[in-house]
């Protein structure tokens, strides 16, 4: 028999990986990918794939040629599929009615306008990107509206793995969600997507629902993430008042198993590419429909998150006597978080902009997120680059450590010490160092949530 077609349209973070675990777990499958970027498709044909994920290039490298094609030819790809899924991106709009909050779904709508034209046969397309509540409906009218002879079903089936974990996420999800029309046809490719799944997924692990509800319940876990981190933050600045420890309130109230351990990491506040995005998202849907102390409720999960940057900046300033014109501030990190080089939304961005705007000589250094930095900070005059640590921190009036990369624990902070101007300033906005051994070797240490330990005279 021959092998059934999967076509996924969009090859990015979640594209990517997403079908490059579908391809790995599903011989009975042939999975193409496609983008109308030629140079991430090349990428993705190349040794050095668009994305750095831990675990990645293996999948890639073994599947590739095999089941899993990376192409441009998006014609051709709809042309031959038997399911589709969508895996485009849904930014915030930037212009027009909900600018700056609306999520911009003129790529989704494109890709349903293609699928109808190039359809040869009735089809279930698979919603993966992260969507507006009811942005099923509307797709499912651009597809059934007018002279197509082809049926389609619309399925929502979001995504949540998270970058720098996306593929042990993708192997060993928590649940997938799988929402349809309550009808015969809509509970038939609700069957069909989860069999793909079932492959390698419990069957208890996958729940399926209305599309509506599947739609609503993505936004609703990342805002509840979001809201979780900027809790937190909002706890550690009362730390930093009051002389409590925000990592010991994070100990003890993730203790409580209704509360839980997780996403309770104080630090410069949250970011990346959708929890920003899908929270105004959110607030727009609940303003359009008339409910505008909800939009406030979310819109201040945002807000927090904005004072938890803007807060480390000024913590840094007022520990370095008000003034950073001139003095060289290593930044190591610039990804969003680690194990990842992206950098969309990183707090990052906002940390080095306003020390550029103090006029501080900023030193960059990452592993994995330097090609990423260069192009977001390509406005700004005084900051320089280097992937070498020990070179970044050189005659460094303060260090700032963004991204909680595991090597940034394991440096050698005497030597660091040594190379640095004096007094030398630490401030670890992700609490992955011990204050007091720093404080021991000599450097005045700023952790989050935690009373500064500094050294007297400086
Ligand atoms: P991305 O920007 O990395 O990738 C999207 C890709 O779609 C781009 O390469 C773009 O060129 C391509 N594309 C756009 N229009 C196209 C068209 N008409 N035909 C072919 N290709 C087209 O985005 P992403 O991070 O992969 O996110 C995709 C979606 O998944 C978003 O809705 C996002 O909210 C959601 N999501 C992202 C993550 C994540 O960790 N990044 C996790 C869960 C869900
Ligand atoms: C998040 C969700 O975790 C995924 O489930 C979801 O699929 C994804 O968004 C999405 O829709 O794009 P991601 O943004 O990749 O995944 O990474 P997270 O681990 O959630 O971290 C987000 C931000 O919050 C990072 O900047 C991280 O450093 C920060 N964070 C996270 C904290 O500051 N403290 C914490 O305790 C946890």
């Amino acid at each position: 028999m021959p092998l059934k077609k999967i076509l996924c349209i969009g090859a990015g973070y979640v594209g990517g990986p997403t079908m490059a675990v579908i391809a790995a777990n599903c011989p009975d499958y042939d999975v193409t990918v496609v983008d109308i970027n030629k140079a991430r498709i090349a990428a993705w044909n190349s040794k050095s794939l668009p994305v750095y994920e831990p675990g990645l290039q293996e999948i890639v490298e073994k599947q590739r040629g095999e089941n899993l094609h990376f192409s441009t030819d998006v014609v051709r790809g709809i042309e031959e599929s038997d399911i589709i899924f969508v895996c485009v991106n849904t930014p915030t709009k930037t212009f027009g009615l909900g600018a700056g909050k609306a999520a911009d779904l003129q790529y989704c709508e494109k890709t349903a306008r293609m699928i109808k034209e190039h359809a040869t046969k009735d089809m279930i397309v698979v919603e993966k990107s992260t969507v507006p509540v009811r942005t099923s409906k509307i797709i499912n009218e651009i597809l059934s509206h007018g002279d197509s002879p082809h049926k389609f079903e619309v399925i929502s089936n979001p995504e949540f793995l998270a970058e720098g974990t996306a593929i042990k996420d993708l192997q060993n999800p928590d649940r997938i969600l799988i929402g349809g029309r309550p009808c015969a046809s809509g509970e038939a490719a609700v069957a069909e997507v989860s069999a793909i799944y079932e492959s390698w997924v419990a069957k208890e692990n996958i729940i399926t629902t209305d599309a509506w509800s599947s739609e609503l319940s993505k936004l609703t876990a990342n805002a509840f993430l979001a809201q979780r981190v900027s809790s937190i933050n909002s706890i550690a600045a009362v730390c930093e008042s009051t002389g409590a420890d925000v990592i010991k309130i994070s100990e003890a109230i993730g203790a409580d198993p209704r509360i839980g351990a997780k996403f309770l990491k104080a630090g410069p506040g949250f970011g990346g590419s959708c929890f920003k995005k899908d929270i105004l998202n959110l607030v727009y849907l609940c303003e359009t429909f008339g409910l505008p102390e909800v939009a406030e409720y979310w819109g201040q999960v945002i807000k927090m998150n904005d004072y938890t940057q803007n807060r480390a900046v000024s913590r840094i300033l007022k520990s370095m006597f008000n003034t950073v014109a001139g003095k060289r501030i290593a930044v190591l990190g610039f990804a969003f978080k680690a194990d990842t080089g992206d950098t969309r939304e990183s707090p990052a961005i906002q940390i080095v902009e306003s020390l550029a705007e103090e006029r501080a000589e900023i030193v960059i250094s990452d592993p994995q997120a330097l090609e990423n930095a260069q192009q977001d900070l390509k406005e700004i005059e005084n900051v320089s680059f280097t992937d070498d640590p020990y070179e970044a921190v050189l005659g460094a009036h303060a260090i700032v450590i963004v991204t909680d990369w595991q090597e940034y624990k394991e440096l050698d902070y005497g030597k660091i010490y040594s190379s640095m101007e004096k007094p030398a300033q630490l401030f670890d906005l992700r609490n992955i160092l011990s204050s007091d051994e720093l404080y021991e070797i000599g450097f005045n240490v700023h952790l989050v949530g935690k009373k500064s330990k500094v050294h007297k005279g400086s």
